[in-house]
């Protein structure tokens, strides 16, 4: 049985790789951090699963931020596969904590690509870089992208990604980067732009909020649904050789298309609703990521499925169920981890 690590398992990504390597029949290990609240929704369904699976899940707490807790997790669960997923991953955030978001999202990759090349455990790595990284190239953007930052996160990302590369070339490890374009899902962080509107969205439309504040809606990405980028990551794992891949549909679509589609699903005008925010804006934005998956598609025979347009209509149902259920008082009370 393949045993493998998940860094940021309570997050978007880390839940639905969760769910796909237990489907796969892995033993799966998760880094959680200690927080005053609950913080296992996510993977709480997977936790208390009454089926098998939930005998392969194992938490354990640990902080990237903890070097010698990371070393002796590596070292004790000698896991085949590390999916370093944890960071600080909002980038309006990253300007209000530039120090903080480089110790966690940039210094954090290189304590565990530390702990495995001095710990000599073998295993094969995954680093979640990002299409912040092209920040200011103009699209479309692929593996050959001059990369330009515009964030202390997009730095950090950057920092990382090197730092990957540099241990796959100097100690032959099996370290790759994938550089994945937006990806959103109804498990998104709330404060994400898509999340906020589908969310605002079911509130707005079952009469409990009359506006939505946002910032930029020029600013177009490239969105494509979470479920199948944790599929491209386990891919990249499995493949020969270790390279860096993008990630992405190719879809261009801009917030205000899709603050648009989304009060069409539940047949309202969003001019009515929509307000502007200042604090919303960025220092520094980035305009245009519109990402070329053509390796992927080729070497690890990915391709997007769910285009902007569905995961709108997917994440507006949701958010509209969600909410319809937690006003009616049928919301599956959910059980949670307790350590
Ligand atoms: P997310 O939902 O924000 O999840 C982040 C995870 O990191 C959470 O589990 C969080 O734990 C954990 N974490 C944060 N700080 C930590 C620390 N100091 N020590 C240990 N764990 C920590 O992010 P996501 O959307 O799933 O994204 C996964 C990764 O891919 C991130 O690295 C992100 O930067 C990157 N990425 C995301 C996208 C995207 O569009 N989603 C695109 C490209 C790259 P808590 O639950 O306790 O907060
Ligand atoms: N969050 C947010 N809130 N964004 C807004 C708002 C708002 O009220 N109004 C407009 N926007 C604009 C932002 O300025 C940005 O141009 C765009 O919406 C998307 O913002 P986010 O959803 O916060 O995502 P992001 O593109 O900055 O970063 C996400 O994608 C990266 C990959 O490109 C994150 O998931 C990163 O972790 C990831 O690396």
């Amino acid at each position: 049985m393949k045993r493998a690590l998940i860094t940021g398992i309570t997050g978007q990504d880390g839940s639905y790789l969760a769910e796909l390597l237990l489907a796969k029949g892995y033993e799966v290990h998760g880094l959680i951090r200690r927080a005053s609240t609950f913080n296992t929704h996510r993977i709480d369904h997977l936790y208390q699963d009454p089926h098998e699976s939930a005998a392969r899940l194992f938490l354990h707490h640990g902080d990237l931020t903890d070097g010698s807790a990371i070393m002796s997790l590596v070292a004790r669960l000698q896991p085949d596969e590390i999916y370093h997923l944890a960071a600080q991953s909002h980038v309006r955030v990253s300007f209000d904590q530039p120090e903080y978001t480089g110790d966690v999202t940039g210094v954090g990759t290189t304590r565990l690509l530390e702990a495995i090349r001095s710990t000599g455990v073998s295993t094969r790595f995954y680093q979640a870089s990002s299409s912040e990284m092209f920040g200011a190239s103009p699209p479309p953007q692929s593996e050959e992208t001059p990369f330009y930052p515009r964030s202390p996160y997009g730095a950090a990302k950057l920092y990382a990604y090197w730092m990957a590369r540099n241990y796959r070339e100097a100690y032959g490890m099996f370290a790759v980067n994938g550089i994945l374009f937006n990806h959103e899902s109804p498990r998104r962080g709330e404060t994400f732009v898509t999340r906020k509107i589908t969310r605002a969205v079911a509130r707005i439309k079952l009469g409990l909020e009359s506006s939505l504040y946002l910032g930029n809606l020029d600013a177009v990405r490239d969105w494509g649904y979470a479920p199948e980028y944790v599929d491209a990551m386990w891919r990249m794992l499995q493949a020969d050789s270790a390279r860096d891949y993008v990630v992405a549909t190719g879809t261009r679509f801009s917030v205000r298309d899709f603050v648009s589609a989304a009060f069409a699903c539940v047949e309202l005008d969003w001019e009515q609703y929509i307000r502007y925010d200042a604090r919303y804006e960025r220092p520094t934005e980035v305009d245009e990521l519109i990402g070329d998956a053509s390796l992927a598609r080729k070497e690890l025979g990915w391709e997007a499925q769910v285009h902007a347009p569905e995961l709108v209509r997917i994440m507006v149902e949701a958010d509209v169920r969600r909410l319809s259920e937690e006003l009616d008082g049928s919301a599956a009370r959910r059980t949670r981890y307790d350590p």
